[in-house]
């Protein structure tokens, strides 16, 4: 039986850490703000967007939504960005994804300030990802990371299969464990023989959005499983990308869903908005 990654009481841990760095901050006469922009209708953004409001309260950290119109065009969400830039009262910004088709996501991460893209997705600080320079690393790829130093799973040497090539989470990974010496395949859907690759895995991450769809046969003994896939299944119940009951019986370590990477994703999100404000006080010194 594997040990269970418990995502949730280790987010809460880090939390509690973050609430004192917020503190300090306070003490020293600085409100850390994050800013977040939410365009349109999609309902698990509007969820997201809760969630990561609560999580800032509990820590002490301003939350201000901008809520645009699904209709809104590019010039005007350029034009928010530029002035949450210049704002020194905000020190992260945050566009939620996905956006309407018509508008380009690629230039309004680019226009985000690297300094407050507490995301990570600005291609400057993407490329110094790359460059295992410090930077803000994308939020779920970062919490990932921080439950294999919590769990002592050292990547050197080892064989990490993700699964999933996503700008958010399955790209910036490759970068994550490549720069803790893993021999790192992506696999995506063209890849052909997909079994041959889960199957050599020591450590198998899964980002695809498909429930259930790593099932016990492409796994082998001792693998260590992280699920990153938040899914309904047929009975409406919340299930990751692999079938977590079957594979738990195989693994060494498995984050279940809910409660593994979920919580991760956010506590590591209010660690980057702390950096942020941390970084432009240390800059003005
Ligand atoms: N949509 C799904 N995940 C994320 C995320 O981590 N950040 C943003 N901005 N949008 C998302």
């Amino acid at each position: 039986m594997a040990v269970i990654i418990d995502g949730k009481k280790l987010a809460k841990e880090i939390r509690e850490k973050l609430k004192i760095r917020c503190e300090d901050l306070k003490k020293s006469g600085i409100q850390p703000k994050l800013a977040v922009i939410l365009i349109g209708n999609d309902k698990p953004s509007q969820i997201y967007v809760k969630n990561k409001s609560k999580a800032c309260e509990e820590i002490g950290i301003l939350f201000k939504e901008y809520l645009l119109d699904e209709k809104i065009e590019q010039k005007e969400l350029i034009n928010l960005i530029d002035k949450l830039n210049k704002d020194t009262t905000v020190h992260g910004i945050l566009l939620q994804s996905p956006i309407p088709n018509h508008l380009d996501i690629n230039e309004a991460f680019r226009k985000i300030s690297p300094e407050k893209d507490v995301d990570g997705f600005n291609p400057i600080n993407v490329g110094k990802l790359v460059l295992n320079q410090d930077t803000f690393v994308s939020c779920t790829p970062f919490g990932i990371m921080k439950m294999f130093e919590a769990y002592n799973i050292d990547l050197t040497g080892k064989n990490v299969t993700i699964i999933g090539r996503s700008n958010i989470v399955g790209k910036p990974l490759i970068q994550c464990c490549l720069n803790k010496n893993a021999t790192v395949t992506v696999c995506h859907s063209k890849t052909k023989d997909l079994k041959e690759h889960t199957k050599k895995a020591d450590i198998l991450i899964v980002a695809i959005g498909k429930s259930k769809f790593i099932t016990e046969d492409m796994v082998k003994n001792g693998v260590v499983v992280i699920d990153v896939g938040i899914n309904r299944d047929e009975n409406g119940k919340l299930t990751g990308d692999v079938d977590f009951e079957n594979i738990e019986k195989k693994a060494s370590f498995i984050t279940p869903v809910p409660g593994g990477v979920g919580p991760m994703t956010i506590a590591m999100l209010m660690n980057n908005v702390l950096k942020a404000t941390e970084n432009i006080r240390i800059n003005a010194k």
